[in-house]
């Protein structure tokens, strides 16, 4: 198989790279690098710790509009595939690369995989999820992390081409949490196991109205302990044009490499986000989570008790953490995303649909 791969915010390098491994096995691979994410440590930095093969092709279309970043990579992808003529377009998640990729392939009735399949909010505000409901759609195969996923795409009458697999994120922390453990944290941010909090905050629906994030910010500051924040670029920007300021007790970061950051993640008492891809980790760690969202994707984290929905309200993330505090959890043994062999499966199934 021929396939080219659509590339380019944070969490899409990270799910890559244990599929593109996999799949470079036997067959050719091609990325696309649409050039979202752009800063070293949002981009390069994953190339180089995983092992990703270099983007064949990088369409450098950068921060814009929703309307305007879609339809510069809309072109690009499309320019690319004419030329390739791949036997399969494969995307990952709910970015505004995921669904460019897909509508490019789908107006040139070229077949799309879509990683990540299935996963809704019901919250159409959100711009990933118009952008995971319009990929599965014109998607021909749909790998689903999860069975709630699966159920997901049956109500929207999506059934054929769906399949259900594990989860690509947690093939990579399987497969790299060994390395991260021996590799440890830079010296430069070094911190004692289980004496601080870990937090990320980077949600369109939390960042661009300054409410919520002020509400955020002032939960933060009534949590005792240290809490450590790698700031995603947007966050980092918003507090800077609002003159936010963070309370003493949040140490800002650079945002890290996906080592650093699952260690980070491992080594937390508790970890505050509304990142999608961080909520499954906190699980897969075994690492209470407290998701700064009024919904969430991975409600199968929410249903073992390992995650709370607490939405951008002070006194409920307050109350949350007090909770984790006041009643560990007791460690459990089931794999809600899989043994680590999602990619492989993936494969599999690209291959027998040809
Ligand atoms: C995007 C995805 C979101 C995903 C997130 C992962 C969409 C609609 N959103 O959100 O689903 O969870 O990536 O991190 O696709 N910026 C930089 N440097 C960079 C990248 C971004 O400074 O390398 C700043 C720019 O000011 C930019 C802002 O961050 O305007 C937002 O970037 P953008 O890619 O539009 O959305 P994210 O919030 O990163
Ligand atoms: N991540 C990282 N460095 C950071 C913050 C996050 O490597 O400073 C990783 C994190 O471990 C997870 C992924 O990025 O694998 C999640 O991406 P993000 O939160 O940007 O997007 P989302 O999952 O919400 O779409």
């Amino acid at each position: 198989m021929k396939v080219i791969t659509v590339l380019g915010a944070r969490p899409q390098f990270i799910k890559a790279a244990p599929l593109s491994e996999a799949l470079r096995k036997k067959h050719q691979e091609k990325i696309i690098h649409t050039g979202q994410h752009y800063d070293y440590q949002m981009s390069d930095v994953f190339f180089e710790e995983l092992g990703i093969p270099k983007p064949d092709y990088f369409l450098g279309v950068g921060s814009k509009q929703h309307g305007a970043q879609t339809g510069e990579m809309l072109t690009g992808v499309e320019e690319v595939l004419l030329q390739e003529k791949p036997d399969w377009v494969l995307v990952y998640g709910d970015t505004n690369s995921t669904l460019a990729g897909a509508l490019a392939a789908a107006k040139l009735h070229i077949p799309i995989a879509h990683v990540e399949a299935g996963l809704r909010s019901y919250n159409r505000q959100m711009p990933e999820e118009v952008n995971r409901v319009l990929t599965d759609h014109v998607a021909s195969l749909l790998f689903c992390p999860t069975d709630q996923a699966v159920k997901n795409l049956k109500q929207e009458g999506l059934t054929d081409g769906v399949v259900r697999t594990g989860d690509v994120m947690a093939d990579a922390l399987y497969f790299h949490a060994k390395r991260a453990e021996e590799r440890k944290l830079a010296e430069t941010i070094q911190y004692k196991e289980k004496s601080y909090l870990l937090a990320t905050v980077h949600r369109a629906e939390n960042t661009d109205d300054p409410n919520r994030l002020q509400a955020i910010i002032n939960a933060f500051a009534q949590i005792q302990g240290q809490i450590i924040l790698p700031l995603h670029p947007r966050t980092k920007k918003l507090l800077r044009d609002r003159q936010m300021t963070l309370p003493g007790n949040v140490e800002v970061i650079e945002p890290v490499g996906y080592l650093e950051m699952i260690l980070l993640e491992k080594g937390a008492e508790l970890i505050l986000t509304d990142s999608g891809g961080v909520q499954k980790e906190a699980y897969l760690w075994q690492v209470p989570c407290v998701t700064l969202r009024d919904e969430t994707e991975w409600v199968e984290t929410v249903h073992t008790g390992w995650n709370t929905l607490t939405g951008a309200k002070t006194e409920a993330i307050v109350a949350a953490v007090t909770h984790y505090r006041q009643n560990p959890l007791p460690p459990y043994l089931d794999k809600l995303y899989g043994n680590g062999q999602a990619s492989a499966e993936i494969v599999t199934a690209m291959e027998k649909r040809g």
